[in-house]
Parts: structure tokens; C-alpha cells; sequence
């Protein structure tokens, strides 16, 4: 089907004349597919022709509690309405510290290893990525930041730099993956190969401010030893190690990778699973590095400005309180955890009986497949597989009603999800093995 045969008064029709490509950003669906979501429940979606759509993209992990969650939506109701309803006092935003961001703000706090002690809310992991990179450019008085090939923080310059490189350019040099950004004092290292990144940290450490990372970077786990290597050579070299926890934090544990690996970093950047839903973000870090933000430093060499109009607005806080609790009960961990293996071990049954050869990645409630018969470990390694087989079944699987974003490749659980959900979602992908997916 192309556009002009779809009818020109679907909402799907007026997305496409309204947003480019139909999206808000990285859907980069054939016209045909493109849709507009009405609403969600638990782990389904139903888009504006009444078709339902069992989720694994969860708003890219940040519904982690489920849609439509009770306990969540509640807490904003009554945020931003009063709890006496119509008339009564509530609030959307006042741009200052209010009793759900400072509630928040100890709960973060509370969870941090040794080394974090202040927090700032902004309203995305975009912000808080920047506001790390930025603060400890400042704080270092630095200009380099060293990240990993592949990795994603945020649509600023760092976080698109070398997201999705040709694989080929000798590492430390940068490589632009959106025209209108400033790589210049970005450097690249290999994820999980410490050697290599440690004799670059060694060579820039002169001017290297800090070392990004996402803990879990994508999909694949550092090897044993790997973030602790990090945190090593960052202490020997007078550089700062920042946790990029969008996506680890509440994810793999409610103390997220700090916790779940046993390193601890000196400036952490959150987002999405914090909210629940609702957008946030938040960075947190050392107190002598958060000092530098003080406005009562303005005029400093080292103060470093943050602001966010929205950062802790109380719907958002309420919102991400509401969640936090639910991540807080015992059994949510466990559960994730062994919904997860259940998830992969599935996807490898099915990937195996379909007779097509692939890695499965991924920890916690996210996984992965990887059309490659090697190991795969780095952005190099993964990028051997076949991504035209990926993005086939991606596809694939949106035509039979799972939602799932075919530019990403990463599958993500939610609360929500259930042996019944992973059944069918194995079901249908059973059949886009077989029929959709090429030889
Ligand atoms: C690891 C990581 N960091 C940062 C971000 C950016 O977060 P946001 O989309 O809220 O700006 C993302 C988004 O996918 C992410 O995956």
C-alpha cells in the first residue's frame, strides 16, 4: 500500500501530514504501517481504528509498571486536582522544590552507593546525560568525554555521536551519526574490551573529563570485571565515571547497575523507568561535583547552569513516587528477572525451531535477537549480524500487532507482561520467522 492509498481522513493519513515520516522520531515504518495510539492497558496498546496490539516496547521502557497503571495514574490524579477533587488545591508545575520532587529526590538519594548525594530534576534522559557531561567537563575543567561505539545517551550531540557508525573508523576518532552536531571533543571506545579503553583514558587523560557509559550497553553485559575496570582506571587518572542509568535504573534492580554490578559512579543520569510513565529525568552525583551548580557560585569560573521549567514538576514526581513504590514491593525484581530468562529462552527455542541462526542478548526484562553466529559483545560484533533479517522481523512482527519500534531492536517487559503475553508474542514471532524472515 502506499500513501495514496491510504484513505486521506484515517488518522494514520494526518499523522503523516503532520509529523515528519509519521512519527515523532525513530519509527521509520512504511506508510502503511504507520499508527496513531489511542490509549493502553497493562502490556497492550489500542490504536485509533480499535486494533489491539500486545507491547514490547513499553514507551521505550519507561511504562515500566504497565499501562494505565492504577496505583500510578491515581497518584497524578489526585496530584494535580487535589485530593478533594474540583476545586480543591493541586497543581501541574511551579518550577520549585515541591513535597513530591523533595520526597523523590531523598528516595534517589537513598538508593546511591558511596559515592552520589545531591540530585536535580530535569524532563528527560536527554537533559540529564547533557547536565552529567557538561558538569563534569566544568567540574574537571576538561573538554573530552569518552564514550562507547554504539551507545545511546540522549538525542544531544554526545549521545548521537558514533551511535551508529560505518564500524570502521579507527578508535578514539568520532563519528557523526546526525548532520548539525559538534563531535569535536568526543572520544570512542570499544564497549567490553578494557585494554583498549584503558590505554585510551591513559593518553587523553590530560584533557578527558570524564568516561559515559550505559552499564548494560544496549542489550550486552559488560564481562566480568569490565565496569570495575572503568571505575579503576577513571580514579587513576583524575577522570570521572558517569553512569548513563536511562535505561539500568529501577530496571535491573531498584538501585539499578550501581547496585546490580557493584560499581559505583560519580555522577548517574536517569529517565525513563523513574517515571513510570511520566517525563522525568534526573541526575545525581557527587556533592563537590552537584556543588558547582550553585547559583550562589554564578560568576565562578566552574558554575555550571542548570535549569528545567518542568524538572520536578509534581505530576511527574507523583507519578514516579507511585512507581517507585511498586518497585519496592519484594517480588518485583524476582519477577523481572525470571520473566526475562523465560522471555530469552523462549526467543532462542523459537529462533532454533524456525531453523535460523541468532544470538539472544539482552538481562532483566529486556532482550534481544542478533541474526549473527558469533559472539557478540561490542557495536562492532553486533553489527556483523544481519540486520536486514532484523529489521524484516521487526517489521514482521508489527504487522501482526506487536508494537514494537523497527529502527530499535531492543524488547522490553513491563510489570505487565505475563507467561500468556510472552506466549503469544513467541507465537507470533514463530510465524514471522518462517514467513517473513529471508534465509
Ligand atoms: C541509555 C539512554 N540514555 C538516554 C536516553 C535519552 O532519554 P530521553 O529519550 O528521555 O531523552 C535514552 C533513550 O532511549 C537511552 O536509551
Amino acid at each position: 500500500m502506499t500513501p495514496a492509498t491510504l484513505s486521506a481522513d484515517t488518522l494514520a493519513a494526518r499523522a503523516l501530514a503532520v509529523f515528519p515520516a509519521g512519527s515523532n522520531g525513530e519509527f521509520n515504518l512504511p506508510p502503511e504501517l504507520v499508527r496513531v495510539i489511542d490509549r493502553g492497558q497493562g502490556c497492550r496498546l489500542r490504536d485509533s481504528e480499535g486494533r489491539d496490539m500486545l507491547d514490547f516496547s513499553m514507551g521505550w521502557g519507561s511504562v515500566l509498571p504497565g499501562h494505565a497503571r492504577e496505583e500510578v495514574v491515581a497518584a497524578v490524579a489526585a496530584r494535580a486536582l487535589g485530593e478533594a477533587g474540583p476545586g480543591s488545591w493541586g497543581g501541574t508545575n511551579f518550577s520549585y522544590p515541591n513535597t513530591q520532587s523533595l520526597a523523590l529526590g531523598e528516595a534517589l538519594l537513598a538508593l546511591q552507593p558511596t559515592r552520589a548525594r545531591r540530585v536535580r530534576f530535569c524532563a528527560s534522559g536527554t537533559e540529564a546525560t547533557m547536565h552529567c557531561l557538561r558538569l563534569a567537563r566544568a567540574f574537571t575543567r576538561k573538554r573530552h568525554i569518552l564514550k562507547f561505539e554504539g551507545a545511546y545517551h540522549g538525542s544531544n550531540d554526545e549521545g548521537v555521536t558514533s551511535l551508529f557508525p560505518s564500524g570502521t573508523t579507527p578508535f578514539p576518532a568520532p563519528e557523526p551519526s546526525s548532520a548539525g552536531i559538534s563531535a569535536d571533543y568526543t572520544l570512542i571506545a570499544p564497549y567490553n574490551d578494557l585494554d583498549s579503553t584503558r590505554r585510551i583514558i591513559e593518553s587523553a587523560a590530560n584533557d578527558l573529563a570524564c568516561v559515559i557509559v550505559e552499564p548494560l550497553h544496549r542489550c550486552l553485559a559488560p564481562r566480568d570485571g569490565f565496569l570495575q575496570g572503568l571505575r579503576d582506571a577513571c580514579d587513576a587518572h583524575g577522570v570521572l565515571l558517569v553512569f548513563d542509568e536511562v535505561v539500568t535504573g529501577f530496571r535491573l534492580a531498584y538501585g539499578g547497575a550501581q547496585h546490580y554490578y557493584n560499581v559505583p559512579a560519580d555522577l548517574v543520569a536517569y529517565g525513563k523507568a523513574l517515571g513510570g510513565g511520566l517525563p522525568i529525568g534526573a541526575f545525581v552525583g557527587r556533592q563537590d561535583i552537584m556543588d558547582i551548580v550553585r547559583e550562589d557560585r554564578a560568576g565562578t569560573p566552574e558554575y555550571v547552569w542548570t535549569a528545567s521549567t518542568l524538572g520536578g514538576n509534581p505530576i511527574s514526581c507523583a507519578g514516579a513516587l507511585a512507581a517507585l513504590e511498586i518497585y519496592r514491593r519484594p517480588d518485583t525484581y524476582p519477577m523481572l528477572h525470571a520473566m526475562g530468562h523465560r522471555f530469552r529462552e523462549g526467543l532462542r527455542r523459537v529462533l532454533r525451531d524456525a531453523g535460523h541462526a541468532g544470538q539472544v542478548i539482552g538481562d532483566g526484562p529486556l532482550g534481544q535477537i542478533v541474526f549473527s553466529t558469533e559472539p557478540v559483545f561490542d557495536y562492532r560484533s553486533t553489527i556483523r549480524g544481519d540486520r536486514a533479517k532484523s529489521r524484516q522481523m521487526m517489521l514482521g512482527l508489527f504487522r501482526r500487532d506487536v508494537f514494537v519500534n523497527p529502527m530499535g531492536t531492543k524488547l522490553y517487559l513491563s510489570l505487565q507482561h505475563d507467561d500468556g503475553a510472552i506466549d503469544e508474542f513467541l507465537e507470533r514471532l514463530t510465524s514471522v520467522l518462517r514467513e517473513d524472515v529471508s534465509r
